[in-house]
């Protein structure tokens, strides 16, 4: 619940300002007091009476010619969250670079509240290296990013860049407010499966759908923790700082910049072990015959942090094909203070599915088989054990 807070709304000039009018809505009757500021655009989108009906305030529009002498300080000051939803491709570059030349990026700067932004726009738009280049400026510094999801668009399109879900936005503005078990905890989390190139369209990869990271980061931001989510899937819509990875080489060198100050990691992603050890710069051709692949090793990520002298509560994930001891060396082996058995060979567990059936290992060797679950569950009952286990937790 909101109730109380001072919640500042500002929408941009995209066709989905008209789901801003409920998410204003939503806002209200979650208890928080709600003030909304308009792009000129945005009025182009949304009556500014709506939001003056839903709000029982009329829109800020101007940052000139108005009663209030600094209105984007004013508001800046006024507020304890902001949202930017939807926030436009031209929006979020303002964001990005300081821009303060309308009211809605000038009180960006302006306010010391958290803010989130749901981006929205067509799939070219946000695909397009600038926008990438902001939004991965917007999430370096911070802010809270929700969506984009994939679906329809405007004009009968479909693809990424569609607004989260009014619903998916509060809840990130909620759990702004959440003191949950874990708030003021940062954890790490890895998702998906890692891909080796053999050559600049071929890799060697692996079955992992990244469902099971993405649950446990989603399962860690409800409970109020700030999460570092070092993916190689699409992330899930939340209050997540996302990490996009491709290859494990990658993966250990967001990770281990990372880890030092995280309190928790979850590495749920699946790594590969090997790499081809001289991807071909070009095509290999078929008319050249089956080639010769030699591998390597790959970087051990799960071992760099465990070898970390002020290292995080460690997770470990590892997929088994049946026979837990395998797992239980391999927890005492690694050095983890928690090691998640799953059984990949069933049909309902592992890779791909929605449910999952997982052993839990402990640093002792003990084991505690868990029921099958789907991925959410499994992923709350982790937390659960996880806040139970770390330095001030309830045993
Ligand atoms: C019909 C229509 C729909 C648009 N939808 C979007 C959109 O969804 N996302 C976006 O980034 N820009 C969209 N634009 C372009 C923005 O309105 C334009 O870039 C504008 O300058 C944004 O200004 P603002 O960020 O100050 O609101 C759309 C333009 C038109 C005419």
């Amino acid at each position: 619940m909101l109730t109380g807070r001072r919640i500042l709304l500002a929408v941009s000039g995209g066709v989905a300002a008209y789901k801003a009018a409920y998410l204003a809505r939503r806002l209200v009757e979650a208890g928080a007091e709600v003030r909304t500021i308009m792009t000129e655009s945005a009025t182009r989108f949304l009556g500014p009476q709506t939001l003056a009906a839903v709000t029982g305030v009329p829109p800020e529009i101007e940052m000139f010619d108005r009663p209030s002498v600094s209105p984007h300080t004013t508001l800046g000051q006024w507020a304890e969250a902001m949202v930017v939803a939807p926030a436009t491709a031209a929006t979020l570059a303002r964001i990005a670079h300081g821009l303060s030349e309308d009211l809605l990026s000038a009180t960006v700067l302006a306010t010391r509240a958290p803010l989130v932004v749901a981006p929205a726009m067509h799939t070219e738009m946000w695909e397009h290296p600038a926008t990438q280049r902001s939004i991965a400026i917007v999430r370096g510094d911070g802010h809270v990013v929700v969506g984009p999801g994939s679906g329809a668009l405007a004009g009968g399109d479909e693809g990424r860049g569609r607004m989260a879900e009014p619903e998916e936005i509060l809840a990130a503005v909620e759990a702004l407010f959440e003191d949950g078990p874990l708030a003021g905890r940062t954890v790490l989390v890895t998702a998906g499966g890692t891909r080796e190139p053999i050559d600049p369209v071929r890799y060697i990869g692996n079955r992992s759908s990244g469902k099971m990271g993405n649950a446990i980061a989603l399962a860690a931001a409800r409970r109020g923790a700030r999460v570092v989510l070092v993916t190689t899937v699409e992330a899930p819509a939340g209050p997540i700082e996302v990490v996009p990875v491709e290859t494990a080489e990658q993966m250990a060198e967001a990770v281990w910049s990372r880890a030092p100050g995280c309190d928790v990691a979850v590495f749920a992603a699946a790594v590969a072990d090997f790499r081809p050890e001289a991807p071909s710069g070009g095509k290999l051709k078929r008319a050249d015959g089956p080639p010769e692949i030699g591998l390597e090793p790959t970087p051990d990520v799960l071992r760099g942090v465990a070898a970390m002298d002020d290292r995080p509560f460690l997770v470990g994930f590892a997929a088994e094909t049946g026979d837990v001891a395998e797992a239980i060396a391999k927890g005492k082996h690694e050095r983890v203070d928690l090691l998640v058995a799953n059984d990949v060979a069933r049909a309902d567990s592992g890779f791909g599915t929605d449910t999952n059936a997982v052993t839990l290992v402990a640093p002792d060797g003990s084991t505690e088989p868990w029921p099958l679950a789907t991925k959410d569950e499994v992923a709350e009952r982790l937390w659960d054990r996880v806040a139970s286990l770390l330095p001030g937790g309830e045993s």
